[in-house]
């Protein structure tokens, strides 16, 4: 079985609202209603957990109840950090489990609304051979590695290949028994810090190789108040086109037609 797991614990202290992101309007709907329908409608998913913000639960339970979301199996609070967030998901997948069952589970940030059914998918694939599997896509900006010097300011000290760079997305999947395993020699590190998952894996299971999925430009984070005119912006356009209700993929061709459309025309 394959398990979506939604992580909206966080508070969204970047986007500065009085509640957290995933809970803001964008296009008549809550940002994480967008992410929970995509996963409902993936026929590669079973079931979907979430774990809200502390205090925010009963939120997500009235937005499940309200689109009729049959998948949704678990609404429970996250933990302080994104990691801490994970931990829970990963024990609270653990406890319905028959002694030896493994299972799939995708990992993803419900702040990231305009994912495609297509990445869910690729991602269930590529779990057929591979234990970690993660999303991303080419950078187009030149990352650079900095270092500071005090009062001097910030210093180059490496500009890496950007051929080989991608920027890291999700959702990051994973085999339950391996992502548990990687927490758990994990948690025998003083200093562990993270803040994605297959981090973890590369640091503590070294030789799990990590499998990379195309993501998607659309597939954008909102992080910052400035992502919130854009993702709204991308969802008006293809409300505008298609008043009726479809999909969120469909959502998504839309948006992709209009674009080309406004960029190019
Ligand atoms: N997240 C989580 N548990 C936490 C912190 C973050 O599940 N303790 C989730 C967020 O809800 C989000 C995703 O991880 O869906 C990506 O994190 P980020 O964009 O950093 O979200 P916030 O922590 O809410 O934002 P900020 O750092 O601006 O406060």
């Amino acid at each position: 079985r394959t398990t979506a797991v939604i992580l909206a614990g966080g508070t969204g202290q970047r986007v500065g609202l009085s509640i957290p992101k995933q809970l803001l309007k964008i296009a008549g709907k809550a940002v994480i209603e967008h992410t929970l329908t995509t996963f409902e409608q993936a026929d590669s998913i079973d079931d979907i957990i979430v774990l809200m913000a502390p205090g925010y639960v009963p939120d997500v339970e009235k937005i499940v109840a309200k689109a009729g979301f049959t998948k949704v199996k678990k609404i429970i609070e996250g933990g302080s950090t994104r990691n801490e967030t994970t931990e829970r998901a990963i024990e609270a997948l653990g406890e319905g489990l028959a002694e030896g069952e493994d299972l799939n589970v995708l990992f993803h940030d419900a702040v990231r609304p305009l994912l495609s059914r297509r990445v869910i998918d690729d991602c269930v694939v590529a779990l057929e051979r591979y234990q970690a599997v993660d999303v991303a896509i080419p950078s187009a900006d030149t990352i650079i590695v900095t270092r500071t010097h005090g009062e001097d300011g910030e210093f180059i000290t490496e500009i890496p290949d950007r051929s080989r760079l991608r920027r890291g997305q999700t959702p990051q999947a994973f085999k339950l028994s391996t992502i548990k395993r990687a927490y758990e020699v994990a948690a025998g590190d003083p200093n562990f810090q993270a803040t994605d998952d297959c981090s973890v894996v590369l640091k503590y299971l070294p030789d799990v190789p990590i499998n990379v999925v195309a993501g998607d430009e659309y597939n954008m984070k909102v992080t910052q108040p400035v992502d919130v005119f854009i993702a709204d912006k991308l969802f008006q356009l293809a409300s505008t086109a298609a008043p009726e209700q479809v999909s969120e993929d469909a959502y998504r061709e839309l948006l992709t037609g209009k674009t080309i459309v406004i960029f190019g025309g």
